[in-house]
């Protein structure tokens, strides 16, 4: 039987299933559309590894991954009139309204490990549950779109919002497109956590929907059986392992604990709500084939772009803050290969916050042999406010403010083209801090160098290079 819903006894226009409401969910007895309106996406980097001496991973020649700065509900349309109906996965973990503020906590490569991190701001989510909702509701009906059918959308929430979410989801996609609701065992319980008042809090909720009902896709997961391991009549077991269920992390042999307790996670980047890839790289595993397009447009500190990219998928990543695409280049191009990556903008983006766009000091200069060109850094400062005391004292050379820079030895004007690539593999190796690029034949070129320190700024330089 289906009951009327409380917005059509109420006299609103509206689909009969159960419902929740919020305030400004009707305007006049009509469902507000969320907002559709694109923002011009402008790219601002490319890079493309075939370009690069030692090649890269086979990839399509008509497809860049992308990873985008700026709000969703601006980004979203633009990517819509693109790829509407073709995304094959979504995993979101967007703000849960936790009522917090989060930091980026910045370190200093080769610095000592007692040495201070920088706190550079990342993001808020404090809107109070009314706006929450109308602001995800937004957010689920723009992905909606993009979906294929079959397409499978996760939503990584706790239970802050889960239970609403769930509702306007059902709204949006069908109660029928439901099909698991994923507890994910944070972890071990210790030291402060157990302190804690009342029953422990220490699960995050994952929603699980496919478009259209069933999913086009899913590779059913299998934990291994440990060594040794006999069947209760002493045979050896038949199969891949335990088939996963919807409890993650929940026993010994599904080990999966949130890298923010495991103390010393070498997966950390500083960035407050990190998850891990083990779980995003379950999700990819499952509900895409390679070369299918995977979407984040809360990609915080990069992980769904980092999985999509290790697991041989296409991926479309975004994030507001400029914190997190510049976590996620960083983590993207400490990678050994990548496939052609294109980093674009919103242009309607907030200017950056003031300790990322506070302009930077950078010498860098060339030196001429014949047709090669050598650009070496010769200094770099970050302005003097930005950094504490104690953190200036532990460094000892300039180039530990830089996580890495990039050349386009043929700037062409618009969107640099990452000719040259200087990252640190890891965080303690040292940046190289000169390449030298052989010209196909004597003019004159512009090189553009590019930096990116540690506290996500980007600072440019143009170097007029005269090859005869
Ligand atoms: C919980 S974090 C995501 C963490 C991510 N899963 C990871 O592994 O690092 C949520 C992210 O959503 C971003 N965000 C918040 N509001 C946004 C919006 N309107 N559009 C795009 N990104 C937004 C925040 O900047 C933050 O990086």
């Amino acid at each position: 039987m289906c009951r009327p819903s409380i917005a059509s006894l109420a006299g609103l226009e509206m689909p009969a299933v159960v419902e929740l409401l919020w305030e400004g969910k009707y305007r006049d007895g009509v469902r507000v559309e969320p907002s559709r309106d694109a923002a011009p996406l402008e790219t601002d980097e490319v890079h493309d590894p075939h370009d690069a001496p030692d090649g890269g991973p086979s990839c399509r020649s008509d497809w860049s991954n992308r990873l985008v700065l700026g709000d969703q509900e601006r980004v979203l349309p633009a990517l819509a009139a693109e790829l509407a109906g073709r995304v094959a996965l979504v995993y979101i973990d967007p703000p849960f309204d936790t009522g917090g503020a989060f930091d980026f906590r910045a370190s200093i490569p080769g610095a000592p490990d007692d040495t201070p991190r920088i706190a550079v701001p990342a993001y808020e989510d404090a809107r109070g549950l009314d706006a929450w909702l109308a602001w995800f509701d937004g957010a689920a009906r723009r992905l909606f779109e993009l979906l294929a059918d079959g397409g499978s959308l996760y939503v990584h929430l706790d239970a802050h919002v889960a239970h609403y979410a769930k509702v306007v989801l059902d709204e949006i996609f069908g109660q029928g497109a439901f099909q698991r609701e994923i507890v994910w065992r944070i972890g071990w319980v210790s030291g402060f956590k157990s302190q804690a008042r009342g029953w422990i809090r220490n699960h995050d909720t994952l929603l699980f929907y496919a478009k259209g009902g069933r999913p086009a896709t899913f590779h059913k997961e299998y934990v291994p059986y440990p060594p040794g391991y006999v069947r209760r009549d002493g045979k050896p077991p038949r199969g891949a392992g335990y088939p996963i269920e919807d409890v993650w992390n929940g026993s010994d042999v599904d080990r999966m604990d949130s890298i923010q307790i495991v103390s010393f996670s070498g997966e950390k980047v500083g960035y407050p709500t990190q998850k891990n890839e083990a779980l995003v790289s379950r999700i990819v595993r499952a509900s895409s084939n390679p070369d299918d397009l995977v979407l984040d447009c809360f990609v915080g500190s990069g992980t769904t772009a980092v999985v999509a990219e290790k697991l041989g998928r296409r991926w479309v990543a975004c994030d507001a803050s400029s914190i997190a695409v510049h976590t996620t280049r960083k983590r993207l191009l400490r990678l050994p290969r990548i496939a052609p990556l294109v980093v674009q903008r919103a242009v309607t983006s907030p200017a950056h916050a003031s300790l990322e766009g506070a302009p930077r000091d950078l010498d860098a200069r060339v030196a001429i042999d014949g047709r090669n060109a050598t650009i070496e850094l010769a200094s770099f400062a970050l302005p003097a406010l930005s950094v504490p005391e104690p953190v200036r004292a532990s460094v000892d050379h300039w180039s530990q403010w830089l996580d890495g820079w990039c050349i386009d030895w043929d700037h062409q004007g618009g969107a640099l083209n990452a000719g040259s690539r200087l990252w640190r593999t890891r965080a303690q190796t040292p940046l190289r801090l000169s390449a030298t690029h052989a010209y196909g034949g004597p003019g004159r070129y512009v090189a553009l160098v590019k930096t990116f320190d540690v506290l996500g700024g980007m600072t440019t330089k143009r170097i007029d290079v005269e090859v005869a």
